[in-house]
């Protein structure tokens, strides 16, 4: 042994106070959106078995839920919606008094402009088949037929009150479409956050018992592939050209290196959702007592920003702030 080390990077790891000092990432409230499914005619919110401590909120625990995440100072809450009946074109989404408009509305109500409220803009939990978009006579997603039904989805919530609506569909055009469908009716400052990169992810699992999802088969000819990374970047790219004003990539911990490809090459805000199935492994692990649940929590999100998501949807998000687990 000759001498002693000339840099010891664990000096600067040496005690709480000093990691604190020179951490380069945080998790801050106003950073994290949480997803919020509200389900019409229930009476009392249901748990939902596959998402452990995520609800099925009825209307009033949902203005609950919403007065909540303005008081921790979210960044905004993401509203879906849970009908109860649905049907081949997904109307009960363009239906005023359908469960997702009158959602967005109790939320605006609540909150008015403390807290953004926003508005997933896809058919899938109204048609009855499950799928993104109509069906054309083979049964294939018609593309352009569902960028019409799209358009009017985006009317109708901005008119309930979105402050701004989440086009999650993965259909080619979708955000040029809403964007002019918001401009015609005036409603140039409800700003578009675009499911920009969203993939055919098996992660997606509990959502489709969160949502009563329908759907027979998968998304694959809308959805990305997995394997595909360039393809994410060209999603993202077309979006932000069409208007978007926020990009998203979906999942977020399996896709991080999607992250900092979006973040160089659009000059929008990048957001990054963590989605159901990543919120099952943890919980499922935790209560095994594999993992510790808290840390566990706090580090995915951490990672989620560190690889470069300014804004990340999170179904933990006011258990974050309010246990200050960040
Ligand atoms: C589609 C939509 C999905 C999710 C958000 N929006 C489901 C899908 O594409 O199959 C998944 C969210 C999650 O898993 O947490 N409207």
């Amino acid at each position: 042994m000759t001498g002693f080390p000339a840099h010891r990077p664990r000096r600067l790891r040496s005690s709480p106070a000093m990691r604190r000092l020179v951490a380069e990432t945080s998790v801050e409230p106003r950073q994290l959106v949480l997803p919020m499914f509200v389900a019409e005619g229930l009476t009392e919110p249901r748990p939902i078995s596959s998402m452990p401590g995520v609800v099925q909120h009825s209307r009033e625990s949902a203005r609950h839920a919403v007065r909540e995440a303005a008081a921790l100072g979210l960044g905004g809450v993401m509203l879906f919606g849970v009908p109860e009946h649905k049907d081949p074109t997904g109307s009960g989404a363009l239906d005023p008094d359908g469960i997702l408009n009158v959602a967005i509305a109790d939320a605006r109500e609540e909150v008015g402009d403390d807290l953004l409220v926003m508005s997933d803009l896809c058919l899938d939990e109204f048609t009855d088949h499950g799928h993104c978009g109509v069906l054309d006579d083979a049964g294939r997603v018609d593309n352009d037929a569902t960028l019409e039904l799209y358009a009017r989805m985006g009317v109708a919530q901005a008119r309930a009150g979105a402050h701004l609506v989440g086009p999650s569909g993965m259909m080619d055009g979708q955000v040029a479409a809403v964007r002019s469908a918001l401009d015609a009716e005036s409603h140039q400052d409800v700003a578009i956050l675009a499911y920009a990169a969203k993939y055919a992810s098996a992660f997606y699992g509990p959502f489709r018992e969160a949502v009563d999802s329908s759907l027979q088969g998968d998304r694959r000819t809308y959805q990305q592939d997995p394997a595909n990374r360039r393809e994410a970047l060209r999603e993202a790219l077309l979006d932000v050209q069409e208007g978007a004003d926020i990009a998203m990539v979906k999942p977020a911990m399996g896709y991080l290196d999607l992250l900092p490809l979006v973040r160089d090459h659009v000059t929008v805000p990048v957001a990054a959702y963590q989605v159901s199935g990543e919120y099952a492994m943890v919980e499922a692990a935790a209560e095994r007592g594999w993992i510790d649940r808290d840390r566990a929590i706090a580090e995915s999100i951490t990672s989620i920003r560190r690889a470069g998501a300014d804004i990340v949807l999170t179904y933990w998000a006011a258990e974050l702030v309010e246990q200050l687990l960040i």
